[in-house]
């Protein structure tokens, strides 16, 4: 039998179904990084990666890794995974797909009895979707360098700084500055798509070619809150006003350079906070929160340029005043590795599925990973797209095929140099 046959769609559905059950109760499906959720999550992967023989550890930026030793361990790692947090009434597989197979692979590799060359590393990356502290991609920044000194001291509503709450998950952010890994040789991903695409064209398998960029803007409108009955129209300093200007240039704009050809591009205002948010009080300040994302960076660059004249121009109007304009983070496009994308190529067509390359709208653990090493991304159809979203679907046969073709890559992966 080859080693995909090793691979158990119904031990991967029964961890899939287990770790759905582990949510807020009120709000399925949600275990938001740093919760006692996100923990009680976290406690059930360590059993699940101990019952699989893997030696379970913390790494300093409160990962948890889970590794199965190779046989020539001097030819380094292979990693794979993904998150296991989820965004406010999320989904059941996003993250959670690529931490489950890549557990599962994990398993099929030592049913079959097949020895690899390299450690084999299983990753739950702490944070992956945008936290309380404002930054999205926390463990995988951590292990590429990329948490900086400014990000550490950032503040959580519950008035944790996150260098605290990376201790209080088992990390040790003093670590971070020691230098980065250098034993990483590849990174794969399984993710489900999130998108229409591979339904649409009745596709079994996206390969990621790149992980759009992707630029958050923080923008506030500072007005005059007054009696909504009495104040005139002409002498009002509205910040809902401005704020609407801005969600509306932001989305007419995003879809004309979308339409026009400057390849992966969306932009949403999908924060949007009024204070003091009351229907007979003119909204003294509003906050938008703006995320853009391009496959080509110069895009993302006029985008930011044109979103702040519109700001200017949007405060005029109203009579507010633009009080922040800040960029809150923001990463390039990112190319995945052409020997990875190759490698699970080669895997689809030897199993005669169906595949496309693709460009991924959504952020990925993987863009931080390519900055460190060799990195891959497969991607799973799901139903009508849907996702960050209870409705979020991906079909067990579909799990099943994409950790099927992970364990081959990575099996390939392990018979190069
Ligand atoms: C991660 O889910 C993202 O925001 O793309
Ligand atoms: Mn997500
Ligand atoms: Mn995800």
């Amino acid at each position: 039998m080859s080693i995909a046959g090793f691979v158990q769609g119904s031990r991967l559905w029964a961890d899939i179904e287990t770790l759905a059950a582990i949510t807020d109760p009120d709000r399925p499906y949600t275990r938001r990084s740093f919760s006692e959720r996100f923990m009680l999550g976290r406690n059930w992967l360590v059993e699940r990666f101990r019952d699989a023989g893997l030696e379970t550890r913390i790494d300093e930026s409160g990962n948890l890794i889970g590794r199965r030793a190779g046989s020539n361990g001097a030819v380094g790692v292979l990693m794979s995974g993904s998150h296991s947090d989820t965004v406010p009434d999320g989904g059941r597989f996003d993250g959670v797909l690529g931490v489950l197979a890549a557990l599962e692979c994990a398993r099929a590799f030592t049913d079959a009895g097949v020895s690899l060359r390299h450690h084999l590393e299983i990753v739950d990356f702490l944070a992956e979707e945008p936290s309380d502290f404002g930054i999205s991609c926390i463990g995988s920044r951590g292990m590429t360098g990329a948490l900086t000194r400014e990000h550490l001291a950032l503040r959580a509503p519950w008035d944790e700084n996150l260098s605290d709450a990376i201790t209080r998950m088992g990390g040790d952010p003093a670590r971070l500055t020691e230098p980065r890994r250098s034993d990483i040789r590849a990174f794969f991903e399984l993710h489900i798509e999130q998108g229409v695409v591979l339904e649409q064209e009745r596709l079994q398998i996206g390969v990621v070619e790149a992980i759009a960029g992707v630029t958050r803007l923080e923008i506030m409108f500072s007005g005059r809150a007054d009696h909504a009955g009495t104040t005139p129209m002409d002498r009002r300093q509205d910040a809902a006003v401005a704020a609407a200007h801005v969600v509306s240039f932001v989305h007419s704009e995003a879809r004309a350079r979308a339409a026009s050809g400057a390849g992966h591009v969306t932009a949403t205002c999908g924060v949007i906070d009024i204070s003091p948010n009351a229907s007979n009080v003119i909204p003294r300040t509003a906050r938008v929160i703006v995320d853009i994302r391009v496959s080509e960076r110069h895009v993302a660059e006029a985008l930011v340029s044109a979103i702040q004249a519109t700001c200017r121009d949007a405060a005029s109007i109203s009579g507010t005043t633009l009080a922040r304009f800040t960029i809150q983070s923001d990463t390039s496009p990112t190319r995945c590795a052409p020997e990875l994308t190759g490698i699970i190529e080669n895997v689809v067509r030897e199993n005669d599925l169906s595949q496309r390359r693709m460009v991924s709208g959504a952020g990925h653990d993987a863009a931080f990973l390519a900055r460190l090493a060799p990195s891959a991304m497969i991607f799973t159809p799901c139903r009508d797209g849907r996702s960050h979203d209870p409705d979020e679907w991906c079909a067990p046969e579909d799990a099943l095929r994409g950790a099927r073709v992970l364990v081959d890559a990575l099996l390939a992966r392990d018979r190069l140099n």
